[in-house]
């Protein structure tokens, strides 16, 4: 019986390095339990990660490119996703920054909701500056109820982080994936730097817990 729907999203360059490894062993995990699952593998599929000016929430006919389309049908789609990446330079990759930004649209991801209710929106009293100046509108997410596993690796290991702070952890969990009601959970695989069998049996017990 085919249970949850899983939408994986790869993004690492390298076939052999630990980001590869982990998304291996969530195969292997979900193929056992029997769970639908989709791969998008971001530079497998040369995605192109640069935003362009008709794509921007602030123009008036706003574009959104077939490829893009298509992702976003495959993120309503699913019930859990899955992110895979090494994190550089405190963050994520570009090629998957690059896909948060085209992908995860105003009107898909997120809408603001005006302060001031549309009966009381006159057009005197958007006049007055005071009402224009404030009136910048409540996030609202719109991707409630989705589920997210995000495992990130780093070359340095956990101690560093606990000193000089976890800002790559907050920027996805929070201000990304938190952004569109998004439940994130993150699995922080550290200390990579040779993937040998400690780093293997880290991985294996951090992808069990996860998709158990
Ligand atoms: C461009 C670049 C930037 C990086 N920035 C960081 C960083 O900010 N913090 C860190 O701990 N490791 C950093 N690293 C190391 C990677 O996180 C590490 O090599 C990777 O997580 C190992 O996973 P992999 O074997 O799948 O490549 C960086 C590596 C590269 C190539």
């Amino acid at each position: 019986m085919n249970n949850m729907k899983y939408l994986i999203i790869y993004a690492h360059p390298d076939s052999e390095g630990h980001c590869s490894t982990i998304l291996s062993e969530v195969k292997k995990r979900l193929d056992e339990k029997k769970d639908e699952y989709e791969v998008i593998d971001l530079y497998k599929i040369k995605y192109d990660p640069v935003l362009t000016e008709e794509e921007l929430y602030g123009v008036k006919q706003r574009k959104l490119t077939n490829i893009n389309k298509q992702m976003q049908e495959k993120i309503s789609k699913a019930e859990r996703i899955i992110l895979i990446y090494p994190v550089w330079w405190n963050s994520m990759p570009a090629i998957l920054k690059g896909f948060f930004d085209r992908v995860f649209t105003s009107g898909f991801a997120f809408r603001y909701k005006p302060v001031i209710p549309s009966m009381i929106r006159t057009k005197l009293l958007m006049r007055w500056a005071f009402v224009t100046k404030f009136d910048y509108g409540i996030p609202v997410p719109l991707l409630r109820g989705k589920e997210a596993i995000v495992f990130l690796t780093t070359g340095s290991p956990k101690i560093a982080f606990f000193i000089n702070g976890n800002r790559f952890k907050k920027v996805i969990k929070r201000d990304t994936l938190g952004f569109f009601g998004i439940k994130t959970k993150i699995y922080h695989i550290d200390n990579c730097r040779a993937l040998n069998k400690y780093q293997i049996a880290k991985i294996k017990k951090n992808v069990k817990r996860a998709i158990n």
